[in-house]
């Protein structure tokens, strides 16, 4: 049975967004990875380009999707002289700043790219979610995608307190005799939820609602923030 992607399931929370709370036409997704939420945006009707950082990726998304617009940008020098109705940054990219400054540059270059009255959604990990539930630790992801390719994920996650990071370790091990295939470690900022109003509200927006949890699960109704993750929508003042 063919399952929907989780991209798709994302993007069509983030359409309902965009009804929610404005007019939206033009979208800019920064940080779009394989560029499948463009893909899917654009699909829908809007007329949607993405910025990443990494250019093996962007490579791959002028591949595979040659009709739309990919660039090679980084959020925190974004210089595109053009405005959008709407800047999506989706699956905790800003988590990649690595200090307030950087935040603040990042939050302020989103503002300068949308046109007055455009909205900016932005989604992240949320380290009041994190807390209440009580995510960070020592776990194993044996989830179906993992075991249909053989392996299993121990996911280790430590917070760097000082610095309000989340440093996580994945080890692949084979499900056949527990050999160690690979692994990596990433280091991500962590946000609370007021916080990041503030960073918001101080380059420029008006922050006009919240949701928790995951977009590709999330309705209308998932106004908690005590999940893992969080969405932001704000308005260009
Ligand atoms: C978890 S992926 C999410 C990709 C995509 N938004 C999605 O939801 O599938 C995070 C992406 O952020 C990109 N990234 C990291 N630092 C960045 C930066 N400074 N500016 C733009 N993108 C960045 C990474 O290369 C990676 O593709």
């Amino acid at each position: 049975m063919c399952q929907e992607p989780k991209s798709k399931k994302d993007t069509s929370f983030i359409i309902k967004l965009f009804k929610k709370y404005g007019k939206i036409k033009s979208v800019l997704d920064v940080g779009c990875g394989v560029g499948s939420h463009v893909k899917h945006l654009h699909d829908k009707g809007y007329n949607a380009e993405g910025v990443e950082a990494d250019p093996a990726k962007v490579k791959f998304s002028k591949k595979n999707y040659p009709n739309l617009k990919f660039g090679c940008q980084s959020m925190q020098t974004l210089n595109m002289n053009k405005e959008f109705d709407a800047i999506i940054c989706i699956n905790n990219i800003i988590a990649f700043n690595k200090t307030n400054e950087e935040v603040f540059r990042t939050f302020k270059n989103f503002n300068k790219h949308l046109k007055k009255g455009g909205l900016l959604l932005v989604q992240t990990k949320n380290a009041m979610g994190l807390i209440e539930n009580r995510v960070v630790g020592r776990r194993v992801d044996t989830g179906k995608d993992r075991t249909a390719m053989g392996i299993k994920a121990i996911i280790e996650e430590k917070v760097d307190v000082t610095k309000q990071r989340l440093i996580g370790t994945r080890t692949f091990l084979r499900l056949k005799d527990n050999k160690k295939v690979g692994s990596y470690t990433k280091s991500s900022r962590l946000y609370f939820p007021q916080e990041l109003i503030f960073f918001l509200e101080q380059a420029g927006f008006e922050v006009l609602d919240h949701y928790g949890g995951d977009l590709s699960k999330a309705t209308l109704k998932d106004k908690e923030l005590n999940k893992p993750k969080m969405l932001f929508i704000a308005k260009k003042k």
